[in-house]
C-alpha cells in the first residue's frame, strides 16, 4: 500500500485523516517540528531549511497541511510573517527536497483557504476559476497555491483543496460556536448576513482520500458543503438542534474589531462558495446539508 506523508499530521485535520488513511490500509508518516521516537513521525525545521530525506525518500504522496493556526492570535506584523512562511516556506522546502531526492513521488495535495476570495459579502458564488480578493488571507492563500503548484513544473500530480471552516466537535471553529448556544449565551456575529462556508470533517477527509485515489482530480477544488447559511442562519439552526433559543442581541462588529482587530474580517464576511467543480468529478459529500451535519455533530 502507498505510504503518504502529511506535513502538520499532527494537527485537528491532520489527526482525522491519519486515522481514517490508516484504516484504508495506507502507511501514514508525519512531518514535524517535533521530534519523536515513533518510527513513523519525522522532523523538519524550517528556519534550517531541514527535513529528515528518509521521510521524503520512501513517500507516494505528500499532503501538505502545515500551517500556523489562522485564528490563534492578533494579526501583528510578526504574526503574519509566520502566518505566511509556515505554509509557503515549507512548500518550497518539500518542492526543492523533491526536487533534489527525485523519489517517486505521485501527488502533491495542499490545503489552501476559501479566503482565497477575498474577506467579503456579496450575492456573487463564487467558483475555482474567480480571481482573489486582495486581504492579507487572500494574500497568503494565493502564495501558497502558487508554491503548491511548482510541483507541476516536475510532473507531479497537483491538487489543492480550498478548504471552508472545518466542521467538527472534536477541534476548529464549531465547539467555539456550539458551546456558548449550548450553555446559554449564543449571539449571532455583526448583522448575521455573511455567509459562512462550511464543511464536515468527514467529508474533508474522504477528499483527501479521493485525491489520491482518483488519478483524474487535479488542480483547484472548493472543498465546501454544497449547501449555503449565514451566520445568523447557523446560530439559529445550531439552537433549533440544540432546542435552545437565542435571547441575546447580535454582538456588534466594533466589539470584534476592538478584540481581533484585522483578524475580525474572517467573522463578520463571507460569501458563498461553490462545490459545482468536485461534484462534477462523482464525488458524494455525506454531508450535504447542514441539519444533517449538526445532527450528526451535536449528538
Ligand atoms: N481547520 C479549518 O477550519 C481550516 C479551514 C481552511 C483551511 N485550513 C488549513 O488546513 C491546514 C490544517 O488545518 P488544521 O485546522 O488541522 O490546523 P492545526 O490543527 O493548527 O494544525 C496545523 C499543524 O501545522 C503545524 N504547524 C503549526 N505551526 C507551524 C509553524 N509555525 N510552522 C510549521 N508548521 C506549523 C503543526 O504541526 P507540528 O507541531 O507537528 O509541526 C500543526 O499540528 C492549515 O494549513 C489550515 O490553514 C484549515
Amino acid at each position: 500500500m502507498a505510504i503518504i506523508l502529511i506535513t502538520g499530521g499532527s494537527g485537528f485535520i491532520g489527526k482525522k485523516l491519519s486515522n481514517l488513511l490508516k484504516e484504508k490500509g495506507y502507511k501514514v508518516f508525519i512531518l514535524s517540528r517535533t521530534k519523536s521516537n515513533h518510527p513513523n513521525t519525522f522532523y523538519w525545521n524550517l528556519k534550517e531549511n531541514y527535513i529528515d530525506e528518509q521521510a521524503i525518500i520512501q513517500t507516494d504522496y505528500i499532503i501538505h497541511l502545515a500551517g500556523a493556526s489562522i485564528a490563534d492570535k492578533r494579526w501583528t506584523k510578526e504574526r503574519k510573517k509566520v502566518l505566511i512562511n509556515s505554509r509557503i516556506n515549507s512548500a518550497n522546502l518539500l518542492f526543492n527536497k523533491v526536487k533534489e531526492l527525485n523519489p517517486n513521488l505521485k501527488g502533491f495535495i495542499a490545503a489552501s483557504g476559501i479566503g482565497f476570495y477575498g474577506a467579503t459579502t456579496t450575492e456573487k458564488i463564487y467558483e475555482e476559476n474567480d480571481t482573489s480578493g486582495d486581504d492579507f488571507i487572500s494574500e497568503i492563500c494565493k502564495l501558497w497555491e502558487k508554491a503548491s503548484l511548482q510541483f507541476n513544473s516536475i510532473n507531479i500530480r497537483t491538487v489543492i483543496f480550498r478548504t471552508g471552516i472545518v466542521f467538527s466537535n472534536g477541534g476548529g471553529a464549531f465547539p467555539k460556536l456550539f458551546k456558548p448556544i449550548k450553555f446559554g449565551f449564543g449571539a449571532v456575529l455583526g448583522n448575521g448576513k455573511q455567509y459562512f462556508p462550511w464543511i464536515h470533517i468527514d467529508d474533508l477527509c474522504d477528499l483527501y482520500l479521493e485525491s489520491i485515489e482518483n488519478k483524474e482530480l487535479k488542480g483547484i477544488y472548493n472543498a465546501i458543503a454544497p449547501n449555503y447559511c449565514t451566520n445568523k442562519q447557523l446560530t439559529k439552526k445550531i439552537a433549533n438542534t440544540l432546542g435552545k433559543k437565542i435571547w441575546l442581541p447580535n454582538i456588534p462588529s466594533f466589539i470584534f474589531k476592538l478584540f481581533f482587530g484585522e483578524m475580525s474580517i474572517i467573522l463578520l464576511e463571507g460569501s458563498r462558495v461553490s462545490s459545482k467543480k468536485i461534484k462534477d468529478t462523482g464525488f458524494k459529500f455525506n454531508f450535504r446539508n447542514l441539519e444533517t451535519a449538526l445532527k450528526d455533530l451535536i449528538n
